[in-house]
């Protein structure tokens, strides 16, 4: 067993680390009070190979492995957790996506701009009555012969409003439950095709999050990922792959708290001397490493089985129920370390606990992820 990074991932790690510094830090309290979208970072993260880490470099991606990417995630949301919510989603469900179940001429004409990024994705599974309960879709999709006509809302989509291409699960036939299920490629901008309204978040408020209104689009068939029928797979295997990423994003969130709160710890007095001088604030930084270390075997064991074709959705669901966990309990603990600063913006923290706090709930909550762990164990 090795637990040594290589070279490659190092130098990536630090240049992530490097660009969340020099990029990202100085705009975040600002991004985040007024809910506005990091699109020149996020164009400069295009430009370094974030966008599209794990496609290879002919179809616009940097070639690297899910360990590349996690460590990336990781010091990306170390800083700004908006930022990483937009890397997570294009690259390991859009990009990922296309680039494992898409076709060719999909690759070429969708993949490419998206890895390369010079276009933004979007997944949209989830419905007002259908997050969790992924089967129940109320989108339909229409088979018209070499089209598809696409009715329906989508809720809490991720770079709703930013996207240009936006992955799109809908029912096709509604007798053949999750077996009618299909996923589609739609362009913004096609006819009968509507954002909604942004929500107003408690966390990760840069990032933008939509409902999105479908009425009688026309979807060419070509745009349908797979055979007939392979929506509700596609989703579910996209998502075993996303769930790495917003675990990675979660351990970024926790590391991220706990760099603040020891920093903090060691120039604060009370009581004549520096307030990690007392026990009361050394132990408490003690089981946050503790648990960020957890959660980061974690996160790496489940990178590590998809990079080597093992199955990863046992693995990814523990390390995105265990990272979300150290995420927003290490984000409580890093306000308390921080006492009366803690509650106030310019110290980072109380920002990393909002933004902890989704990582229990997107790309399946908590439950969802004990859902595919207790069946697993339970198997045989
Ligand atoms: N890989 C491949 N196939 C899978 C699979 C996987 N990981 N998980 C399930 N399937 C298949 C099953 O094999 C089954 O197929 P067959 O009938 O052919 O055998 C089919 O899918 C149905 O499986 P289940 O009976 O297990 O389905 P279920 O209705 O019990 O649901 C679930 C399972 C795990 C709860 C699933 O619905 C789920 O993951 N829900 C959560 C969805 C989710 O994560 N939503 C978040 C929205 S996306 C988001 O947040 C993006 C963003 O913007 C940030």
């Amino acid at each position: 067993m090795n637990f040594n990074l290589s070279e490659e991932h190092i130098m990536i790690r630090d240049a992530a680390r490097n660009f969340a510094k020099t990029e990202l830090l100085p705009g975040v309290i600002e991004r985040d009070n007024l809910q506005k979208f990091p699109a020149e970072q996020i164009k400069k993260m295009g430009e370094l190979g974030f966008m599209g880490m794990m496609v290879p470099p002919e179809y616009g991606g940097g070639g690297m492995d899910t360990v590349a990417y996690v460590l990336a995630m990781e010091e990306i949301s170390k800083v700004d957790a908006s930022a990483s919510v937009v890397m997570s989603v294009n690259n390991s469900l859009v990009c990922y996506g296309i680039y494992a179940y898409g076709n060719e001429a999909q690759k070429q004409k969708y993949l490419i701009p998206l890895a390369s990024g010079k276009k933004l994705g979007a997944f949209c599974l989830s419905e007002p009555e259908a997050g969790s309960d992924a089967t129940s879709q109320k989108t339909t999709a229409i088979d018209k012969g070499d089209h598809y006509i696409l009715n329906g809302t989508k809720n809490w989509i991720t770079n709703g409003g930013n996207a240009d291409y936006y992955l799109v699960i809908a029912q096709t036939h509604k007798e053949k439950k999750h077996h009618g299920i299909n996923a589609f490629i739609v362009e913004k901008g096609w006819a009968g095709f509507e954002i909604g309204p942004k929500e107003d978040k408690m966390g990760i408020r840069g990032s933008d999050t939509h409902s999105l209104i479908f009425n009688d689009v026309k979807v060419p068939k070509e745009n349908r990922i797979g055979e007939d029928g392979f929506g509700f797979k596609f989703a579910m295997k996209t998502l075993a792959g996303g769930r790495i990423g917003i675990a990675a994003q979660a351990l970024g969130i926790a590391s991220g708290a706990y760099d603040l709160a020891r920093e903090y710890s060691k120039v604060r007095k009370a009581f004549g001397t520096e307030i990690c001088n007392h026990q009361a604030i050394a132990f408490k930084l003690a089981d946050m490493l503790v648990e960020i270390e957890c959660a980061r075997y974690l996160v790496m064991k489940a990178a590590w089985d998809k990079d080597n074709g093992n199955d990863y959705d046992l693995s990814g669901a523990m390390a995105k129920l265990k990272a979300s966990q150290v995420a927003m309990n290490v984000a409580i603990e890093a306000v308390q370390v921080h006492g009366g600063n803690g509650y106030v913006k310019e110290y980072h923290v109380e920002r990393f606990m909002r933004d902890a706090k989704i990582t229990q709930i997107y790309e399946g909550t908590s439950e969802i992820q004990k859902i595919v762990i207790s069946r697993a164990l339970l198997k045989d």
